[in-house]
């Protein structure tokens, strides 16, 4: 039987053994190759997707526990070719440099803003606590995510 569940918004059903991996099903099934394999053992982040919201490593998640689930992934981020405001503030930040980590990054920068988050550096440090970068030494992708926060917090008020 299929695994039935959610991808940015559009329904999918996958005939794959239950274990098989959701970056696997992602990557090789669905075509969706934004999302990156690092360690393939939990500890880098590249992998980050949204489950339902949450920050998960694909790697770590069989497909069988996806089902009725709605999953998020970094090519859910853009409407089109247009850049999302992470994704335009990490542009303009120079928050990614050979990018392995970045979709992982964004996905978890996503969810800390979806949540309300805003421009606390160590706020901001917590949250992608769980993902990995050997290039920019963080500092980059953090004016990136601040700078997403402050305009959507201007933007959205609470
Ligand atoms: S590839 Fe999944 S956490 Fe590193
Ligand atoms: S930009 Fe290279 S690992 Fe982060």
């Amino acid at each position: 039987m299929g695994h039935r569940f959610f991808v940015n918004g559009d329904p999918v059903e996958v005939e794959v053994p239950g274990m098989r991996r959701l970056l696997d099903v992602l990557r090789e099934d669905l075509g969706l190759t934004g999302t990156k394999e690092g360690c393939g053992e939990g500890e880098c982040g590249a992998c980050s997707v949204l489950l339902d919201g949450a920050v998960v490593d694909s790697c770590l998640v069989p497909v069988c526990q996806v089902s009725g689930t709605s999953v998020r992934t970094v090519e859910g981020l853009a409407d089109g070719e247009r850049l999302n405001d992470l994704q335009a503030a990490f542009l303009e930040a120079g928050g990614a440099q050979c990018g392995i980590c970045t979709p992982g990054m964004l996905m978890a920068a996503e969810a800390y803003l979806a949540a309300g988050g805003g421009q606390d550096e160590d706020a901001i440090r917590e949250a992608i606590a769980g993902n990995l970068c050997r290039c920019t030494g963080y500092t980059k992708i953090i004016d990136a995510i601040a700078l997403a926060a402050d305009r959507r917090l201007r933007a959205d008020p609470h």
